[in-house]
Formats: C-alpha cells, sequence, structure tokens
C-alpha cells in the first residue's frame, strides 16, 4: 500500500502546543505530513518565513515523517505538487468553524479531488491561538505551556521583554 499523506497549512507564527497537538494527531492517521508554512506578503508576521520553517524543522527533527516547507499561491496546487490530496485543518472551540467551512468549500470547488480533513486538538488548547501567544508575550507574560519551551526562547529573544504591541511590529 503507498504511504498516505496529508498537508497541514497555516502561517504558524509562531507553532503553538495545538498545532503540534494536531500534527502529533496526524501522524496517526498519515504516514507523511507536509506541514505548510505560508508565505503571506498581505499580512505582516511577527517571525519570518525562514524562523516559522526553522522552529517546526526543529521541533520535529527526529521524525522524517514530518517536512516542513514554505509556500505561497493556491493551497490547493501546492498540495497536489507536494502529491497529496488531503489538507488537515484543526477546529479550536466555535471561532474555527465558520471560517474553516468556507475554506474547505471553496479548495473543493477550486480541486474536487483534495478532501480537507478537520481535527480536534485536546481541550488545554482549544483556545490557543498564534494571535493569543503573541500578544502575551509582547506584553511580558509567560506564554510557558502554550508553546514549545524552544519557541518561548525565540519569542523572549524577539521581543525582550519590551511591552511594544505586536500590531506595531514589522514583517520580516
Ligand atoms: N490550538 C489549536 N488547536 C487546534 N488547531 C489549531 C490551533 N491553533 C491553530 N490551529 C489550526 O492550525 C491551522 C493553522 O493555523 P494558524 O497558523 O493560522 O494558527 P492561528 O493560531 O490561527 O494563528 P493566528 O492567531 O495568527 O491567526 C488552522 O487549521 C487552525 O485552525
Ligand atoms: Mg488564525
Amino acid at each position: 500500500m503507498p504511504d498516505s499523506s496529508a498537508i497541514y497549512p497555516g502561517s504558524f507564527d509562531p507553532v503553538t502546543n495545538g498545532h503540534v497537538d494536531i500534527i502529533e494527531r496526524g501522524l496517526r492517521v498519515f504516514d507523511r505530513i507536509v506541514v505548510a508554512v505560508l508565505k503571506n506578503p498581505k499580512k505582516a508576521t511577527l517571525f519570518t518565513t525562514k524562523e516559522r520553517v526553522r522552529m517546526i524543522q526543529d521541533l520535529f527533527a527526529s521524525k522524517k515523517e514530518v517536512e516542513v516547507r514554505a509556500f505561497d499561491g493556491l493551497l490547493v496546487d501546492f498540495a497536489k505538487a507536494q502529491g497529496t490530496n488531503v489538507v488537515i485543518r484543526g477546529l479550536r472551540a466555535i471561532s474555527d468553524f465558520e471560517y474553516e467551512f468556507q475554506m474547505a468549500l471553496m479548495n473543493r470547488s477550486l480541486a474536487p479531488d483534495i478532501e480537507t480533513f478537520f481535527m480536534m486538538p485536546s481541550v488545554n488548547y482549544s483556545f490557543l491561538s498564534s494571535n493569543l501567544v503573541r500578544e502575551v508575550a509582547a506584553l511580558g507574560g509567560s506564554v510557558e505551556g502554550l508553546v514549545p519551551g524552544p519557541v518561548a526562547r525565540r519569542l523572549r529573544q524577539k521581543l525582550g521583554g519590551s511591552k511594544k504591541s505586536p500590531k506595531s511590529i514589522k514583517a520580516g
């Protein structure tokens, strides 16, 4: 039987324990997961694309089943280019549903052979977002338990415990 694979796209700015939870759950179902980090020129990110990719690569360095790639353009095209027809998305409490429903149906109309696969994280991470992590870290709060240790360290390096608003942070 050929290896099963899926793509898990997002901005991962930065990767949180919620993302890690979804990747680990995904590995119980798929043989290979391509984590696709969105290069989004329209959205200012705290971490550069390279930094976002690198943090996830480092976390899964011992798992060859997890590949991390940057992408732009249409997700369905990138999924096909990676040789997969499954897109994994995480569903948090209430907030994600409407947007995810829209995206899944849009992707289906663009590429009917691609299926979106939703996974629920552990209840501990059901209200966790990268945005929340950026805000807490920018205000000098602890993000322990919300992101992996190395990511917490990168956040401290980046923000230096200063109280600048995450909204004022420029891309790159
Ligand atoms: N805590 C979490 N639990 C489950 N799924 C999650 C969690 N955080 C993000 N996801 C899912 O991971 C995918 C990529 O998310 P993304 O990188 O946009 O993270 P985000 O936390 O929504 O970031 P931001 O707060 O910057 O919008 C999406 O499917 C999103 O629903
Ligand atoms: Mg989001």
